[in-house]
């Protein structure tokens, strides 16, 4: 199992791939993923892992586009014509990658999922891809107003319903919302694992399985 000692030796390792900015996010996000794995009563092995995809998931944010499809090329690393046009979200893959790469013995499959689908999210995602997805985008440094409206949602809704899945469904739902509103206003793609997600998590509280 990962230990502290892991966690200490990473976040010096990762201090070499991102800027000061970036950095400070990182640590909050892990922080942010020690809150969420407290609330969602995580157990200590995925909330370790958890905390390994934090302090990794950003480590390829640094490369320009052209490096991006550059390590996509020297990698095999697939992407479709459309994603092309999303490139925010390549970091995501070429992320996953190097973290089984450089970190292979600490990072497992199911970290690299998570750290893959940290941008875009996915339909029925397991429990440690949607902390990190949330983490990422409420993490307390982000001063984005799409980031803080979400947070205090999400707290609020904490503090009312007792029911821990029901608002997961609808603060994941109302991220993509916010998100899918976002790229339209700006006249960009949408990736369709964001459109899947949205669609798979609205139908839950829907209830329309
Ligand atoms: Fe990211
Ligand atoms: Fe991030």
């Amino acid at each position: 199992m990962i230990k502290e000692n892991d966690l200490d030796k990473l976040r010096d390792e990762i201090s070499k791939y991102l800027g000061s900015k970036r950095l400070v996010h990182t640590l909050s996000v892990e922080e942010e993923c020690v809150a969420l794995a407290e609330i969602f009563g995580l157990g200590l092995e995925n909330k370790m892992r958890l905390r390994v995809a934090a302090l990794l998931h950003d480590i390829t944010k640094k490369f320009t586009h052209e490096e991006q499809l550059n390590y996509c090329f020297n990698n095999n690393i697939f992407y479709t014509e459309e994603e092309k046009f999303t490139p925010k979200i390549f970091h995501a893959k070429t992320g996953a990658h190097m973290a089984k790469q450089l970190f292979g013995d600490i990072a497992d499959e199911i970290i690299c999922e998570a750290i893959k689908y940290h941008t875009t999210a996915k339909a029925n995602m397991n429990l440690i891809e949607i902390l990190l997805y949330l983490a990422d985008y409420i993490e307390p440094k982000r001063d984005f107003s799409d980031c803080v409206i979400l947070r205090a949602e999400f707290y609020e809704m904490i503090n009312n319903l007792e029911n821990l899945e029901l608002v997961l469904n609808k603060i994941l739902t109302r991220s993509f919302d916010m998100t899918i509103e976002g790229l339209i206003l700006n006249k960009e793609i949408i990736h369709p694992d964001t459109t899947s997600a949205r669609n798979f998590y609205i139908r839950k509280i829907l209830n329309r399985d």
